[in-house]
């Protein structure tokens, strides 16, 4: 008895001992183990239409420590750089570098996500999408759930034939600058009786076009549905096309959109004839996730927009082909070859000058690329956003139109203020634009901040735009009969197409002051 006692007593004491070897151990310990976070993460956020965006992380923890890949849109991941401090996680990607032969750059702005790890689960926010938060757990996953797709296989390059489609820059209105993931159908509604209402239809702006976040999932027979902010496409091309305008979806060649939303891969043919069957008139094809899938080069981008562009007509339905993969391998030298109407020769704009300015100024370099029916794209505008000035707004339409860029306005025109209807409104521009003649634009000269741009219409006169990329307002000279000799000593008649009224020059000499970040832009006749 006394002996079992005692061993109860000293198994007792080596339980405790134990007990608060363990409780130091623990409390020793930072609050995670290393590696803790270490594997693949799902990161599951409602969009608030019925569908997630999904997001997979691959992490590995080293002591507070996160590094990483953000399995996104390039091919191996983007890195992430990130920390666990306690439960508080912040994880952000490391953007890739500008590719090369992306005139107008490609800098993406690192994603960040903020968040706490608590019972398994990291729940983070994020900002993307022009500002709109999303949050959403992240759950463990596998390496197989995170990885994309085997490729398809892409088909034999042919040409495909031209669809004789936008003649002129097309010309209309987008979602995605100013609403991004928010677009409703009554929004798009909205915005087609603004078309009208305010005039812009009789000035050429006809397509009204939904970006990404329309689409939900696909039926069991693999048709592409509409998600609840667009119950039913085909009653809202119908309200459209009854206001005598037309409309635009949006698409990817991978299995996600950049927003994270279904795209085509492998149903290109269905998705054509359901866009054909709603009566969609115009179609931007984004790359977005088909990056995850296919190497970046031109025969994976002709294959994979061959396979759209020969979809598309295939419908026998008229539809605009608008391609969007940021510049990659010079689209301008190919996109027409794949049934294509237009493409994005840059990464995307923002409603900033600085944006704006690089983009619209690199597009000189390959102004020689756009002929009728095809298209370069700098993207899409921003005048009215809030963003830039007057000035700088005057700046981007001048600069547009003289490219012969798409004009797709990007704002909300429901309420546009005075000015912005100036901007977006004036015919004289719009003409340059919109010229049948379609000739490239050229750099006259370029003297510190001011860049001389010419171009010559169709009708012989000569479209002179006279930029000051600099801080300050400039006294500028310019002598016309060095741009075009047959104007030496000629009485010219010169237009203001900002000021809209005749302005005279002494001799062939026209002085003006060119507001900071502004143009004169003139039309000079003989
Ligand atoms: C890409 C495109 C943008 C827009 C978004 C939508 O970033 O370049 O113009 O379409 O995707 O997700």
């Amino acid at each position: 008895m006394q002996v079992s006692n005692t061993c109860k007593m000293v198994s007792k004491r080596f339980t405790l001992l134990r007990l608060n070897a363990i409780a130091l151990i623990a409390f020793s310990l930072p609050a995670f183990a290393q590696g803790d976070l270490t594997g693949y993460w799902n990161l599951r956020a409602p969009n608030g239409d019925g569908t997630y965006r999904e997001i997979f992380f691959q992490l590995e923890q080293h002591g507070e420590t996160l590094t990483g890949k953000w399995l996104g849109r390039a091919p191996d991941g983007i890195p992430i750089e990130g920390s666990i401090k306690g439960t508080t996680v912040h994880i952000a990607t490391v953007p890739p570098p500008v590719p090369a032969g992306s005139p107008g750059g490609f800098a993406r702005r690192p994603v960040v996500y903020d968040g706490t790890f608590h019972d398994g689960k990291i729940t983070l926010t994020s900002i993307g999408f022009r500002g709109q938060a999303m949050t959403g757990d992240a759950e463990r996953t596998t390496h197989e759930a995170a990885m994309p797709p085997a490729p398809l296989p892409l088909p034999h390059l042919i040409d495909v034939p031209d669809n004789g489609l936008v003649r002129t820059p097309p010309m209309g209105w987008n979602s995605w600058n100013k609403f991004a993931g928010k677009i409703t159908d009554k929004d798009v509604r909205e915005m087609a009786d603004a078309m009208v209402s305010s005039g812009m239809n009789k000035l050429g702006y006809i397509y009204i076009n939904i970006d990404d976040t329309w689409e939900a999932g696909r039926d069991k027979d693999g048709n592409i549905l509409t998600n609840t902010k667009f119950p039913d496409m085909k009653a809202l091309a119908d309200y459209v096309h009854s206001k005598g305008l037309k409309l635009g979806i949006y698409s990817s060649p991978g299995p996600k959109t950049c927003a994270g939303y279904t795209g085509s891969f492998g149903h290109e043919a269905q998705d054509a004839k359901t866009y054909a069957a709603w009566g969609i008139d115009y179609l931007k094809y984004d790359l977005c996730s088909a990056r995850n899938i296919y190497p970046s080069s031109e025969q994976n981008h002709r294959g994979l927009y061959q396979k759209m562009g020969v979809a598309l007509q295939s419908t026998k339905h008229p539809i605009v082909f608008s391609l969007c993969q940021y510049g990659e391998n010079a689209p301008w030298k190919w996109g027409a070859k794949t049934g294509g109407n237009l493409w994005r020769t840059t990464g995307d704009i923002r409603d900033t000058w600085e944006s704006m300015d690089r983009i619209g100024f690199s597009q000189l370099a390959i102004a020689s690329y756009t002929r009728s029916g095809h298209w370069n794209d700098p993207d899409m505008l921003e005048i009215g956003n809030g963003g830039m000035n007057a000035d700088e707004y005057r700046t981007h339409m001048s600069l547009w139109s003289m490219l012969s860029a798409p004009l797709i306005a990007g704002n909300d025109l429901r309420n546009m203020s005075d000015e912005t209807k100036s901007i977006l409104m004036n015919a004289e521009v719009i003409a340059i634009d919109q010229d049948s003649a379609a000739l490239p634009t050229e750099e006259f000269s370029k003297d510190g901040n001011i860049e001389v741009l010419t171009r010559k219409m169709g009708d012989g006169s000569i479209i002179v735009g006279i930029f000051n990329r600099g801080e300050q307002a400039v006294p500028e000279t310019i002598n016309l009969a060095s741009i075009d000799p047959s104007f030496t000593g000629k009485k010219l008649h010169i237009h203001d197409l900002w000021k809209h009224e005749d302005v005279s020059a002494t001799g062939n000499h026209f002085a003006s002051s060119v507001p900071r970040h502004g143009v004169v832009l003139l039309r000079v006749r003989r």
